[in-house]
């Protein structure tokens, strides 16, 4: 596979085809998936629950995500790698430049930023500096303690409303990708349409160009209830690859995210 960049990204959704993303932590994982026809791997910061074992990803660090995207780099065989900003790493625009900077070197192609319309300045400068940016909208983990919990948003009319100006503000602003979770398909369709970029979900719903999940839930090996957007590729494969693989097939088609597993 030759290496995907943001123009092949940009390229699929102008054809109208779906590409998949799917978290990487380490450099045997990375190998794997970026063999099996995934096309960006996320060094998400989920990493916090899922391999250190917190209960948020609140406690994750810069340096945390900068050795992870390092081992995930070092495993790369070509897919496009996007990392994660953690927790108050980018309160300010200065502050967002400097640790953007560090995950690029760390061997990220493209960084993520949870937030809304505040995001803008930020994404401004970055993309100005070369670096591009991934806006994440609708659940956004870092600020769960305000939203209470991990819950659907965007249900009623106005923050729906919201949530697709501030796509479209981000958007004008210079990011170069979208990603939404945790919002109902409906929104997450309307959403889709009315940007340019590419936009991937996680929760929601079979619309938007690309899909997500952690690599943990779809091998069916996270501990404790699993989310409705979730589906274990485990279940009916005998191999990891062959699970990978699956989840590729499954979102280039259409098939996965079914409406059961939408909101
Ligand atoms: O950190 C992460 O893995 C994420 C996904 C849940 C989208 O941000």
């Amino acid at each position: 596979m030759s290496n995907i960049t943001l123009h092949t990204l940009a390229a699929r959704k102008q054809a109208g085809e779906k590409f998949s993303v799917l978290t990487a932590y380490d450099a045997t994982f990375s190998h794997i998936i970026s063999s099996a026809g995934i096309e960006m791997m996320l060094v998400g910061d989920s990493l916090g629950m899922v391999l250190q074992g917190h209960t948020s990803t609140l406690p994750v660090t810069v340096a945390d995500m900068a050795y992870h995207t390092n081992a995930v780099a070092r495993g790369n065989q070509g897919a496009m790698i996007m990392s994660d900003l953690p927790f108050m790493s980018y309160s300010t625009p200065e502050q967002c430049m400097l640790n953007a900077g560090l995950l690029m070197q760390a061997g990220a192609h493209i960084i993520k930023i949870e937030g809304a319309a505040w995001l803008a300045e930020s994404i401004e400068k970055l993309s100005e500096r070369g670096v591009p940016v991934c806006a994440h909208l609708g659940l956004t983990p870092q600020t769960v303690n305000l939203l209470g919990g991990y819950r659907v948003q965007g249900k009623d009319n106005a923050s729906a409303m919201r949530m697709l100006e501030d796509a479209k503000r981000l958007e004008n602003a210079g990011a170069s990708m979208l990603l939404l979770e945790c919002v109902p398909a409906l929104l997450a369709e309307e959403i889709t349409r009315n940007v340019e970029i590419p936009v991937i979900g996680i929760g929601a719903g079979p619309h938007t160009d690309a899909q997500v999940l952690v690599l943990h839930d779809m091998l069916g090996i996270t501990p404790g209830r699993k989310p409705r957007f979730v589906k274990n590729f485990m279940a009916d494969s005998d191999s990891i690859e062959d699970a990978i693989r699956r989840y590729a097939e499954a979102v280039k088609s259409g098939t996965f995210p079914s409406q059961e597993q939408s909101f």
